[in-house]
C-alpha cells in the first residue's frame, strides 16, 4: 500500500501509523542549524485553530511569592470523525499545585468545556462566555479570565519580559513521506520570562500571584498527538536573575523515534542562548508498578550554544526531581476529545508525571560561572 494512504487509514481510523523512519519528519532543529531561534512577532501568537485534526493550546504557569505552583491553559481541538465531518471542542484548564507538597490533597485541578467560542479580528485573542484570554494590544501581556469553575476562578495577568521567541524560523517541526506537503506539524512558541499578577480564587481563599514569575507556551499539535509524540520532557526554571524553558519530544518509532528538543535561558535583559541544542536525560528511574513505565527520579537538562556577543553558553539543571506530585492517568484526565482522538490507538497508554524539584541553575557564559537558585516544575510524560 502508498504510504499516504496507510497514513489515511491511521488517521482515520486512529490505529498506529507504520515505520516511516526519520525521513518522514523534519525536525525544527534543521532550521536551528542556521538560525537557533526567532523572536517573536504578533503574528505568531495567532491561533491556528485548524479546520482538520489538531490540538491548539496556550498555557500559562504562574509561580505565587507563597510557593503555589499553577497552569491555567485554553485548549482547542478538532478531529475529524470519519461520519459526520468535524468535531471541534473548547475546554478550560487550571491545575494549581499547593506550596506544601506531598500531602494528599496538595492540588487542585478543574476541567471545564467551553462553548460560543470566538477570536478577535487578528485571532490573537480567545473569547467563550466564562472564559477570556486576550493578548494586549501592545502584545506585551495577557489577560487571562474564567470563571467557567466556581472551584477556581482565575484572574491573572501575564507579562512578557524580554523577547518571546521560536526555535529555528518557523518553529515547527513538519511530518511527511513529502516534506514538501506534510501531512503534521507540531510548533511551539514561548514567552519563557514572564511576571504574574491577580489571583486564583478557590473554595477555601484568593491565591495572589502578584510579583510571581510566569511563562507562556502556544503549542499547536496539526496531528494526531501521539502520532507526534511518543515521549515528553518538560522543564520550567525561575531564578531572581534567570529564566529556563526546555520541551523535548521524541516521535513515535513510525518517525525513527526522532528526537526534538527546544529550550532557552533568559534573563530580563534578553534571550542568552535558545535553540534546538538541548538535552533531557532520565538519569536514575524505578519501575511504576501502577503504570507500567519507568518513573523517572533523577534527571539532567542541559542548554548550549552562544550568546549574542558569540560567548559559548552552557547551561545544566540536574539531581532529584523529588517525589512526584502527581502522576495523570491521562485517558482520565484529558477532556474526552482528546481520549476520542487516541482511543483505539494500540500500544499507547499514556500518564504525565509532574515535579517540583529543587534544584540549580549552572550556567557557564564564555568564562563566566553562575549558579542560581530558583523554582521549577517538572513533567515527564509517557504515550507509547
Ligand atoms: C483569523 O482566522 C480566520 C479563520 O481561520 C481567517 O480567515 C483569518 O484570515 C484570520 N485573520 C488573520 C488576521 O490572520
Ligand atoms: C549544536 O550542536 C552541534 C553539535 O555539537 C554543533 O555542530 C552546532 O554548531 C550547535 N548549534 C548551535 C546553534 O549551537
Amino acid at each position: 500500500m502508498f504510504n499516504w494512504a496507510k497514513q489515511q487509514i491511521a488517521y482515520v481510523a486512529g490505529t498506529q501509523e507504520p515505520v516511516y523512519g526519520p525521513s518522514a519528519v523534519k525536525s525544527v532543529a534543521e532550521e536551528a542549524e542556521e538560525t537557533p531561534f526567532t523572536e517573536l512577532q504578533r503574528e505568531n501568537l495567532a491561533w491556528l485553530a485548524m479546520q482538520s485534526t489538531c490540538v491548539e493550546t496556550q498555557i500559562f504557569y504562574a509561580y505565587s511569592q507563597a510557593g503555589h505552583v499553577a497552569f491555567v491553559e485554553v485548549i482547542y481541538s478538532n478531529v475529524a470523525l470519519h461520519h459526520s465531518g468535524l468535531r471541534t471542542t473548547c475546554q478550560f484548564v487550571c491545575k494549581l499545585f499547593y506550596p506544601k507538597v506531598g500531602k494528599p490533597k496538595s492540588h487542585l485541578w478543574t476541567s471545564t468545556p467551553l462553548s460560543n467560542v470566538e477570536l478577535n479580528d487578528d485571532n490573537t485573542s480567545f473569547f467563550a462566555g466564562e472564559c477570556e484570554v486576550e493578548l494586549s494590544e501592545d502584545s506585551s501581556f495577557y489577560t487571562i479570565k474564567s470563571s467557567s469553575d466556581e472551584r477556581a476562578i482565575v484572574d491573572l495577568k501575564v507579562s512578557r519580559v524580554g523577547p518571546g521567541f521560536r526555535a529555528g524560523t518557523s518553529g515547527s517541526t513538519y511530518f511527511g513521506t513529502d516534506l514538501k506537503n506534510p501531512w503534521g506539524f507540531m510548533r511551539h512558541a514561548f514567552w519563557p520570562r514572564c511576571v504574574s499578577e491577580g489571583s486564583i480564587t478557590t473554595k477555601e481563599k484568593e491565591i495572589d500571584f502578584k510579583d510571581g514569575h510566569a511563562s507562556f507556551i502556544h503549542a499547536l499539535q496539526g496531528m494526531k498527538p501521539h502520532h507526534a509524540a511518543a515521549k515528553w520532557n518538560f522543564l520550567n526554571f525561575h531564578g531572581d536573575k534567570y529564566s529556563a524553558i526546555m520541551m523535548e519530544f521524541t516521535t513515535p518509532a513510525s518517525y525513527g523515534s526522532t528526537v526534538v528538543n527546544v529550550g532557552c535561558i533568559t534573563t530580563d535583559d534578553g534571550i542568552v542562548v535558545a535553540g534546538c541544542n538541548g538535552t533531557a536525560t532520565h538519569t536514575d528511574s524505578k519501575d511504576d508498578p501502577v503504570t507500567g513505565w519507568q518513573e523517572p527520579t533523577e534527571a539532567r537538562y542541559t542548554w548550549s550554544g552562544t550568546d549574542k556577543d558569540g560567548k559559548t553558553v552552557e547551561g545544566v539543571i540536574e539531581g532529584s526531581l523529588g517525589d512526584k506530585i502527581d502522576c495523570v492517568d491521562i485517558m482520565e484526565e484529558v477532556p474526552g476529545f482528546v481520549k476520542t482522538i487516541i482511543a483505539g490507538a494500540v500500544g499507547t497508554r499514556p500518564y504525565l508525571y509532574q515535579f517540583r524539584p529543587e534544584l540549580t541553575l549552572k550556567l557557564k557564559i564564555g568564562d563566566e560561572e553562575v549558579v542560581e537558585k530558583g523554582k521549577m516544575y517538572a513533567e515527564a510524560t509517557f504515550i507509547s
